[in-house]
């Protein structure tokens, strides 16, 4: 990682408000010392996501996301550690050490820089003599000067290496060019190839307006494929990256809708028409990642597909995961063959904004596909529609909308509501061992309630938020008195470290906890709420109750070691086990009355 120095981290963080960019992307809303709001890194209906913005931290219940504000721009824009704390530098407009000072080693900054050299290439061959086919092609085609610039669109030209030639050139070490998905090995183990060559390119940005990736079109009527797009990457992840959102997402949240197309030459006459809240799958289906990403900006998604066939099977294959996410969806099938482009082109963009308005529910729409390709007359039909609906709603994680769903598909496909509800109740069931929820969908709702009054949690989260008690319970207590190894793991990182803190830098803390673990247990615990009047209190029933537990291990520890003293007919033993039995027993009396407990 860029050394950046922890005085110029403290400076941007302090100049940073978390509530203000967390405010950016979740609706907060403000109940006692937090802010709530739906997280935006898993689907839930009720908000389990919390900012404290006296600690300046974040940490979802639901899915135990957490951390400061760098870490929420590192997990909300998929960027290294180093970029979330760049585009935070900028936000407030504190200067970084420039970028050739700094060694740069992270891989992902490294694809990052590949990838940008690639672009401007790319881009500013277009205007070159190589690059005159492909800039009258876009011009046939309708894009303008400003689209090409915007898009930073681009020539590959029809060479074997002439990138990776110009990126040896600029010392670029070529693992990396590979590794970017620029080039290729020879087979014969000698040098390398350029991956793009004789195509025009669309370079593929992420949320923060890194290049990532590129799709390239081949100009050549009968060469496959029609497009060839980058491989995944440790920096590209093709089903959490919608092409264009970048530069859409401020129309998406202000018109709290997205229209999703499939091409990028769709997302581009569109986008050049005017009609700027949209995002292109680019040959994917669309996946809950996407999904979720695009509920950041708006709940209210707009798929536009091709007139024939109604779209693609893969869109087809999308929509279901966009029910299935809960999203508000709408579906335009366009007419007389049209893709979106073609459309936007032959009709104007007021055309294709009026169909967008008039859109039919994805589900009706999808119950129409399944009552267009199976005969619903027949039992056979039937049969095999139903089949259909019961995988898009096993794949409905949210049962109130499931019944929704479930309700609906039957009136419409006409088959007995009763006998699919319990058809479903099996494929659930059969479901259940062998596709475990990603943890970060859903954690039983008693799992997080756990991790909140957990009391080692409670205490830590004590220490944590007034840190001026750190010093005292180091004198009584060893970290071992926890349970818990990661909280042992903490204490002793607090009991070390900040047993003279009176204030306690929790980003710092972070950082030196390192292990991820061990972080999200630093948030959880900081966000553990308490009686502000009460704490005194709380810390000395705390004191006692871990003591109490460590000295109940302790015996039944002893009593163990007595059974298997009393089995080896070892009596020595015997008599020193019982006598520290005794010991730890009366220790435990003298705590007071275990009705104390926190
Ligand atoms: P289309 O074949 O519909 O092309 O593929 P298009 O977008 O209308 O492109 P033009 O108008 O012919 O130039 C739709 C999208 O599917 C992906 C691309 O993202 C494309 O924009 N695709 C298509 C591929 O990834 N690979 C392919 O071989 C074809
Ligand atoms: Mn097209």
């Amino acid at each position: 990682m860029a050394q950046i120095p922890q005085e110029t981290l403290q400076r941007i963080r302090e100049a940073t408000d978390i509530v203000e960019v967390i405010s950016e992307h979740v609706q907060l809303r403000k109940t006692g010392r937090n802010f709530v709001g739906l997280c935006p890194f898993h689907g839930e209906k009720t908000p389990s996501f919390n900012v404290n913005p006296e600690l300046q931290i974040y940490k979802c219940f639901g899915c135990n996301a957490g951390g400061d504000v760098f870490k929420f721009v590192q997990q909300i824009d998929r960027v290294s550690f180093t970029e979330a704390v760049a585009h935070l530098a900028q936000r407030t407009g504190i200067a970084l050490p420039s970028a050739d000072q700094q060694p740069v080693d992270e891989l992902s900054d490294q694809l990052y820089r590949a990838c940008d050299l690639a672009m401007k290439y790319y881009h500013h061959l277009l205007r070159q003599p190589q690059g005159k086919e492909t800039l009258s092609y876009l011009q046939n085609r309708g894009i303008s000067e400003e689209t090409i610039d915007r898009f930073g669109l681009g020539c590959a030209p029809a060479e074997w290496d002439a990138f990776f030639k110009v990126a040896s050139r600029r010392q670029f070490d070529p693992a990396v060019l590979e590794r970017a998905g620029l080039v290729s090995a020879r087979k014969e183990g000698k040098g390398y190839y350029d991956r793009f060559r004789e195509r025009l390119i669309f370079p593929i940005t992420n949320l923060s307006a890194r290049t990532i990736a590129f799709g390239a079109r081949t100009l050549k009527g009968d060469q496959q494929p029609k497009y060839l797009n980058s491989p995944e990457t440790p920096v590209y992840h093709k089903s959490s990256t919608l092409y264009g959102l970048h530069q859409a997402r401020e129309a998406i949240r202000q018109q709290e809708c997205a229209l999703v197309v499939e091409g990028y030459m769709d997302y581009l006459a569109l986008a050049q028409h005017g009609i700027k809240h949209t995002v292109a799958s680019a040959g994917t289906a669309l996946t809950e990642e996407h999904c979720r990403l695009l509920a950041r900006f708006a709940r209210r998604v707009v798929l536009v597909f091709d007139g024939d066939e109604a779209g693609s099977a893969a869109s087809l294959r999308g929509l279901e995961v966009v029910l299935a996410t809960g999203l508000e969806a709408y579906v335009v099938s366009l007419p007389g063959g049209h893709d979106p482009d073609t459309f936007v082109q032959a009709e104007g963009p007021e055309a294709l904004l009026a169909l967008v308005g008039t859109a039919g529910s994805a589900l009706d729409f999808h119950l129409g596909q399944l009552a267009r390709q199976h005969d619903l007359r027949t039992l056979e039909g039937k049969a095999r529609a139903a089949e259909a609906v019961q995988s898009l709603l096993a794949r409905c994680r949210d049962t109130v909308r499931r019944d929704l769903l479930l309700r609906e598909a039957s009136q419409r496909l006409g088959i007995d509501e009763k006998a699919f509800r319990q058809q479903l109740q099996q494929t659930l069931r059969r479901q259940a061992p062998r596709a475990p929820q990603a943890p970060q969908e859903q954690i039983p709702a008693n799992q997080a309630a756990k991790n909140l009054r957990n009391p080692e949690r409670t205490f830590l989260g004590l220490l944590l938020q007034y840190p001026r008690f750190i010093g005292p319970t180091a004198q009584v207590v060893r970290p071992e008195v926890f349970a818990d190894l990661r909280a042992q793991h903490l204490a002793r990182l607090l009991f070390n470290e900040y047993h003279q803190a009176r204030e306690l830098d929790l980003s710092d803390l972070m950082r030196r906890a390192g292990d991820s673990e061990l972080v999200q247990l630093i948030s959880t615990c900081a966000m553990v709420g308490l009686d502000e009047a009460q704490v005194e209190q709380e810390w000395e029933g705390h004191v006692q109750y871990l003591q109490r537990e460590a000295l109940t291990r302790q015996i039944e520890q002893v009593q163990l070691e007595l059974h298997k003293a009393v089995a080896a007919r070892d009596e020595t033993r015997q008599q020193d086990l019982q006598r520290e039995h005794e010991r730890l027993r009366k220790e435990r009396q003298a705590l007071l009355p275990p009705s104390s407990s926190p």
